[in-house]
């Protein structure tokens, strides 16, 4: 399996800066690094028009990302961005469901099962985001918790349609904090949603990858990234800074 890292610049950077950014990882990663390795960046809403037409007209290796769409398709959605205007702009992937947006935007199990049938339906292969608080792991409800949000997001989905899913265990106790889930942890969850997954039969699907968020840093990518069972990363703050960003792509052993 191809192993995948993106790199989640959330509210940050303006597009001159985001456009900076990326030509500086571009000059930094290893030559052909990109056959080997999925390298996406997730901009603001702003920078992807420029960032797009960079690595169109560059022809570059890197994939776009966007972090965010909205569950409607058109019409009077003051302030929302639609999938079909992503895929416009090549827009490759989507992060749906991150626990920021869960919590400080207040969606829900519904909505980011909408955003998912949506990105699906333009060829945008969804990076679905689920986790469990610090009180939920406490009281050991963490398994039934992510089992909820992982039947929620994939609910209604047609096999044949699933072609790219990428699902992302952040625990949200690990987002930011400097706390990263033990190698243990992250395998044992990521271990019981592939199973979930395939029972809805859609990990026979060689395309459906599972990789970690939380804390990601140089410090601690090797042993993450070299699981068997963790096929890449999400990574915050520390995909904000090239260096750290490229030595985490190169922790992989290839
Ligand atoms: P972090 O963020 O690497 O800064 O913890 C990860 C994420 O929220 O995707």
């Amino acid at each position: 399996m191809k192993k995948i890292v993106i790199g989640n610049w959330k509210l940050n950077l303006d597009h001159l800066e985001a456009i900076q950014l990326l030509q500086k990882l571009n000059y930094t990663i290893e030559e052909n690094k990109e056959e080997k390795i999925d390298i996406v960046v997730s901009p603001s809403h702003t920078s992807l028009r420029s960032i797009q037409t960079i690595i169109d007209t560059d022809k570059l290796n890197i994939k776009l990302s966007a972090q965010d769409v909205s569950q409607f398709n058109e019409g009077a959605y003051t302030g929302e961005v639609s999938s079909q205007q992503l895929s416009k702009l090549n827009v490759k992937y989507c992060i749906v469901g991150h626990s920021e947006r869960r919590t400080e935007f207040v969606e829900s199990d519904e909505t980011i099962n909408k955003k998912i049938h949506n990105l699906i339906d333009k060829d945008i292969t969804p990076v679905i985001c689920f986790g469990e608080t610090l009180e939920q792991r406490n009281s050991n409800k963490y398994l039934e918790h992510i089992t909820s949000q992982i039947n929620s997001a994939v609910k209604g989905l047609r096999k044949d349609k699933v072609d790219n899913l990428v699902f992302a265990y952040e625990p949200i106790w690990a987002i930011g904090t400097g706390e990263v889930a033990s190698i243990i942890d992250a395998v044992e969850v990521i271990s019981m949603v592939k199973e979930n997954v395939s029972e809805k039969a859609f990990y026979n699907n060689e395309k459906i990858r599972f990789i970690y968020g939380g804390s990601v840093t140089p410090d601690n990518s090797e042993e993450i990234l070299n699981s068997e069972i963790i096929d890449g990363a999400l990574v915050g703050g520390a995909s904000l800074n090239v260096d750290k960003f490229v030595t985490i792509i190169n922790s992989i052993n290839l």
